[in-house]
Formats: C-alpha cells, structure tokens, sequence
C-alpha cells in the first residue's frame, strides 16, 4: 500500500487454512460476516445455530454457500446476507 492509497483498497493476505476445530468469522470489507467451520469440526459433529432476540433457532440458508450474517441492515432476509449491500457506497469497515 503507497500512502496515497486508502487502506480499504489495499491487497487482501492471503487466507491461511483453517486451523483444525474452529469456527472463524470473517468480516468481509462492506460486506457481511461470514462463518466458517472447519472440516475437522464438521467431521466431529460440531455444528452452528443462529438464533433470534428470543433465542428461537433460525433456519439457516441452504444455498450451498458459507453462512454470511448481514451487517449493513439491508438484507429483506435478516439476520442473514441476500446481497443487498452490493452497490451501497463503502464504508470500508
Ligand atoms: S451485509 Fe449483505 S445484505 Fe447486509
């Protein structure tokens, strides 16, 4: 990154593997966060639930992606990313 350039539109790192048993929330630039269970979790029956202010278990997306958890307030379906926050102006955050 140059001093001119803004540090949001700096290179990512490159992503490491996930360590063995873990859950890792990524917060994606202007974007949602997303959770990511490793393999060895999975294979360990180590799950994930999302619940809502009552403790309610949601159902979670079943589009074959990684969970993303909206964090911009668009999404028509809360508390999960449909993607609306593409296009809104950066907040790099
Ligand atoms: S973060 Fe994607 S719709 Fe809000």
């Amino acid at each position: 990154m140059t001093p001119d350039e803004p540090p949001h539109t700096s290179s990512p790192k490159p992503r490491r593997p996930l360590p063995p048993r873990s859950v890792t929330v990524r917060c994606r630039l202007d974007g949602p966060l997303v959770v990511e269970i490793s393999p060895d979790s999975l294979a360990l029956g180590i799950g994930l639930r999302v619940t809502d202010h009552e403790g309610q278990e949601l159902a979670l997306p079943d589009d074959g992606r990684p969970l993303a958890l909206c964090r911009c307030g668009l999404s028509g379906r809360k508390p999960f990313c449909d993607g609306s926050h593409k296009g809104r102006p950066s907040t790099a955050g």
